[in-house]
């Protein structure tokens, strides 16, 4: 499952306001599932280290039913949310593990209880071991790219194929292995997984790891939907990543104590960022020429930042880096949960030479322009240690691999 940006709204969709986000296809989060005979469940997070080692972990498959049985037993097409009774157990239960793999451990527990419940109680001379092999290509973990969206994505879609593989599901349909016909049970579950490690997100990373393409927050049905990609031109951009770790977790709290202590101001913002996504729709909708999305998506993203950074949620790191993008003329925003984490910078629209305003003066020559000024960035980031890699917007959602 990939990684994704959010272009607008990040923080403020929590309040219902409008938000823009995007799958990067080409940063994904591997699962690879294996039931073999065994009496153990295995995980093995191959970007978490601990103490210079990869992280590994084993639970024997009978504390698993144990597990198994203090939960409800619902059908795998009918997730269910965990309480706080579910997520107070799991995490006493796992208290001792390493905090960075602590609330992973959790959804791969959780999910395969509800998923897998009759794989792992089969009362047949064959115990079941169950490994889960998780790994990041190309994705940053923990920066604000939606990293744990796209485990829990992976993980849910590999345990729904896991039981349709192994007759666990149900109400089987017609084209089983279409997972086309799963994307909103996956969906859901990676929200269960998501609120096991964030708490109450807005839901609209996973839903973008999930479906992939152009999403956005729809206020009024308080539901995502897909943006009309044919209507998009493309948009390529440089992602920065700033290396400065933090927590979604705790960036969302800072908003909400922020807006507990001044509830009109934080009500205003929430209000200006929601208009910023809705003028970007308005400009995709209206097929204005691409001289013209730029300039205004430019100057919507250079809004946005200031907003987030007035909600309190950017870093001198994400400052200095959105400051050598704006040396060179070029739109930058955070991206994600802020604090940290990465930030994006506009490049270009569609694949017409784009004229650009610098020093007061149109310069015409596009292409060979462009080229420069992201040579010029990417060695001004490099030089401060910051990571960047030019990515488009909007690629492919969850997908399946069979890998025997
Ligand atoms: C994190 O990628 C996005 C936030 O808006 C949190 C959320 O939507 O749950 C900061």
């Amino acid at each position: 499952a990939p990684g994704k940006v959010i272009l607008f709204g990040e923080h403020a969709v929590v309040y219902g306001a409008t938000a823009i986000a995007a799958a990067v296809s080409d940063l994904r989060i591997f699962v690879d599932l294996e039931i073999f005979s065994g009496d153990y469940l295995y995980v093995i997070f191959e970007d978490i280290l601990v103490d210079g080692k990869i992280f590994e972990y084993q639970l024997p498959i009978n504390v698993l039913k144990q597990i198994t049985s203090c939960f409800n037993k619902n059908s795998a097409l009918s997730p269910v949310r965990p309480d706080d009774s579910v997520s107070n157990y799991l995490s006493t239960f796992l208290s001792t593990a390493p905090p960075q793999a602590a609330q992973g451990l959790q959804s791969v527990i959780y999910l395969t209880t509800q998923i897998l419940p009759d794989l792992i109680d089969k009362q047949t001379d064959v115990v079941y071991g169950i490994k889960f092999v998780v790994r990041s290509v190309g994705l940053p973990i923990g920066a604000g790219l939606g990293s744990s969206a796209a485990f829990s994505v992976a993980l849910a879609g590999a345990l729904i194929r896991a039981a349709l593989l192994n007759n666990q599901l149900d109400d089987q349909l017609e084209n089983q292995l279409d997972i086309t016909n799963y994307l909103s049970v996956i969906n859901e579950w990676s929200y269960c997984s998501e609120m096991l490690i964030h708490g109450k997100p807005s839901g609209i990373d996973n839903y973008t790891s999930c479906y992939g393409g152009l999403v956005k927050y729809v206020k009024s049905d308080n539901r995502f939907e897909l943006i009309d990609k044919s209507k998009l031109p493309q948009i390529d951009i440089l992602l920065i990543n700033t290396k400065v770790p933090r927590s979604t977790k705790q960036l969302v709290s800072n908003v909400r104590e922020l807006s507990n202590r001044l509830p009109r101001v934080v009500e205003q913002i929430v209000s200006a960022i929601d208009a910023i996504s809705i003028q970007f729709i308005e400009l995709i909708d209206k097929q204005v020429d691409i001289q013209t999305f730029y300039n205004q998506m430019k100057e919507l993203i250079t809004i946005n930042h200031r907003l987030l950074q007035s909600l309190g949620v950017s870093h001198p790191s994400l400052e200095r880096s959105i400051y050598l993008s704006e040396s060179l003329h070029l739109a930058s925003k955070l991206t994600g949960a802020g604090g940290g984490g990465c930030a994006i910078t506009l490049l270009d629209i569609g694949d017409r030479a784009i004229d650009r305003t610098i020093d007061d003066q149109i310069v015409k020559e596009g292409d060979r322009q462009i080229n420069e000024l992201k040579e010029k960035l990417v060695e001004l980031l490099r030089l401060e240690s910051f990571d960047s890699f030019e990515s488009s917007i909007g690629g492919a959602g969850i997908i399946w691999y069979n890998t025997n």
